[in-house]
C-alpha cells in the first residue's frame, strides 16, 4: 500500500502538511520523537478520514534511525510514495557558545537523516518509476544569519542537494522540491531560544507552506517561496552585495535582544 511519510509530524509545519495530505487521501508514515503527539494526531486523522496512519517513533539525530525508520516502512508493507524531510531544528545565539551536542544534533537531524531517508527510499521511487521527495529547508538558507550560522548552513545543504536531485532524477519520475519558508508561527524559535518577539518580518501560519507545497509541486518548481515577501527577499538577494544581504537577514532574524 501507497503511504507518505512525514518526518517532524509532531507538531507545526510537519504536522499541518499531515493534516492536508490525510485529507488528500494519503495514508501516512509519521516519524518524530514525542509519541505521544503523534497517537494523538492519528487519532485526529484516522477519525476524520479513512486513512492508514503508522507511527514510528525515532530520534532522527542518531545515526541509524533513517534505516530503522526505511525498516519500520517494510515491516508495514508501507510503500512510501511521498517523502516528506521536515524534520529540523536549530539553535539562537554565537556559534562559539553552542554546546557540542547541539551542534551535532542540528547537523544530525537537519541534514545526515535527510539525506540518508532520501537515499534510502529513492531507490524504490527510481524503482516503482514515481516518487516525490519534499524537503523543507529555509529562507535562511539562501544567506549565512549570524547568530544562525550553523542552522543556515544546514539549510543551504539542504537546498542544494534538493536542486541537484531536482535535474538528476528529471524523466525518472521523481520529483524533488526544496520548500523555503520565512518565518512561521511554530514552537520552532521558542525551541531554539529564538525571542520570535523580535523578528521584523510578518510571521505566517502554517497553512501558508502547506499552500505553497502543492502549488510549488504542481508548477513543478525546484526552491518554493511561501509568502510575496520570501520570493522579494530571495530574488532581490541578486541585485546586492553579500554584506548588504547578511545584514539585512541579521536585520529581520533580529536573533539577539535589542539587534
Ligand atoms: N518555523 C519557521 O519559521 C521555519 C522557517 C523555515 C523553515 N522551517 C523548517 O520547518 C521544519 C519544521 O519546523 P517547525 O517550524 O514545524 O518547528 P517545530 O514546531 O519545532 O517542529 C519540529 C519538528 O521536528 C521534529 N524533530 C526535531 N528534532 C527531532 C529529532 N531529533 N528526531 C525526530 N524528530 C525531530 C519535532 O518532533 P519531536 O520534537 O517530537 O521529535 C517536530 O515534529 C524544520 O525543518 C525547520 O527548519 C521552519
Amino acid at each position: 500500500m501507497m503511504f507518505t511519510l512525514i518526518t517532524g509530524a509532531s507538531m507545526g509545519i510537519g504536522e499541518a502538511l499531515a493534516h492536508e495530505f490525510a485529507d488528500k487521501g494519503h495514508n501516512l508514515v509519521l516519524v518524530a520523537r514525542s509519541g505521544d503527539k503523534l497517537r494523538a494526531l492519528a487519532k485526529e486523522i484516522r477519525q476524520k478520514r479513512r486513512v492508514e496512519v503508522e507511527i514510528c517513533v525515532e530520534d532522527l539525530s542518531e545515526a541509524e534511525s533513517p534505516t530503522r525508520v526505511y525498516e519500520f516502512c517494510r515491516r508495514h508493507n508501507a510503500t512510501v510514495g511521498v517523502l516528506v524531510n521536515c524534520a529540523g531544528l536549530s539553535h539562537a545565539g554565537d556559534f562559539d557558545l553552542i554546546p557540542f551536542d547541539k551542534l551535532e544534533e542540528i547537523m544530525m537531524v537537519n541534514m545526515m537523516a535527510m539525506t540518508r531517508l532520501t537515499r534510502l527510499f529513492l531507490s524504490d521511487m527510481i524503482d516503482m518509476k514515481h516518487g516525490v521527495i519534499i524537503n523543507v529547508a529555509s529562507l535562511g538558507g539562501l544567506q549565512g544569519i549570524p547568530g544562525l550560522g550553523l542552522y543556515s548552513a544546514t539549510k543551504s545543504f539542504v537546498m542544494t542537494l534538493s536542486e541537484a536531485l531536482y535535474m538528476e532524477l528529471k524523466g525518472k519520475g521523481v520529483k524533488v522540491i526544496a520548500v523555503c519558508p520565512g518565518f512561521i508561527a511554530t514552537s520552532f524559535f521558542e525551541r531554539a531560544g529564538h525571542n520570535a518577539a523580535n523578528i521584523r518580518l510578518p510571521i505566517s501560519g502554517t497553512d501558508v507552506v502547506v499552500k505553497a507545497v502543492f502549488k510549488g509541486l504542481k508548477k513543478n518548481r525546484i526552491w518554493v517561496f511561501p509568502t510575496l515577501i520570501d520570493t522579494v527577499l530571495a530574488f532581490s538577494q541578486r541585485a546586492v552585495s553579500r554584506k548588504i544581504v547578511i545584514r539585512v537577514a541579521s536585520f529581520f532574524a533580529a536573533v539577539k535582544d535589542g539587534l
